[in-house]
């Protein structure tokens, strides 16, 4: 028997003027990001942003349905945004946001699996890593680089890619 350990790491920055003003502006795209969240079942709401190399930036929110399960994280609503109509074009930095009138939210959210393994997707495609931030608006920011940080186990098959 063999035990393996994996260390994952990131940084945690107390408030948003800590971090630089290029990160603090890609935060506060989330933020206006989640403006157009369709959530009227959860009533939460979050709020992607992608920076892109050229300057551009990609806007996402979750988007609920009545029929539960056809609704789209907020995450995944930027990236195939980025996959469909910017590909060319890398993805420098996402940031993440998230706010309810329900409770407080006082840690960052992070992004589920599904949407990590989509990130992991295209961070292999453009072959260019992420920086990932997760933007508390009543806590913490957390940063890291590389969605291997948070997915570390993510599902990676070089024989399934098409040559
Ligand atoms: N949600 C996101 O959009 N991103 C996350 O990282 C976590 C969860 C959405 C899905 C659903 O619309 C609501 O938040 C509650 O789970």
């Amino acid at each position: 028997m063999i035990n393996h350990e994996i260390k994952i790491a990131f940084e945690e920055y107390s408030t948003l003027a800590e971090l630089s003003k290029a990160d603090q502006n890609i935060c506060q795209e989330a933020v206006k990001a989640m403006e157009n969240s369709h959530s009227p079942y959860s009533k939460f709401r979050v709020g992607a942003a992608l920076q892109l190399q050229s300057g551009k930036v990609i806007h996402g929110s979750n988007q609920e349905n009545v029929a539960y399960p056809s609704g789209l994280c907020a995450e995944r609503v930027a990236l195939f945004n980025w996959g469909a109509n910017h590909p060319a074009d890398p993805i420098k930095t996402i940031a993440i946001t998230a706010h309810t009138n329900d409770f407080e939210i006082i840690k960052p959210v992070t992004p589920c699996g599904s949407c990590l393994q989509v990130m992991a997707e295209y961070e292999k495609k453009q072959d260019e890593h992420l920086r990932i931030i997760l933007y508390c608006i009543d806590g913490p920011v957390w940063v890291t680089t590389g969605v291997a940080s948070f997915l570390p186990f993510m599902f990676f098959e070089d024989r399934l890619i098409a040559q």
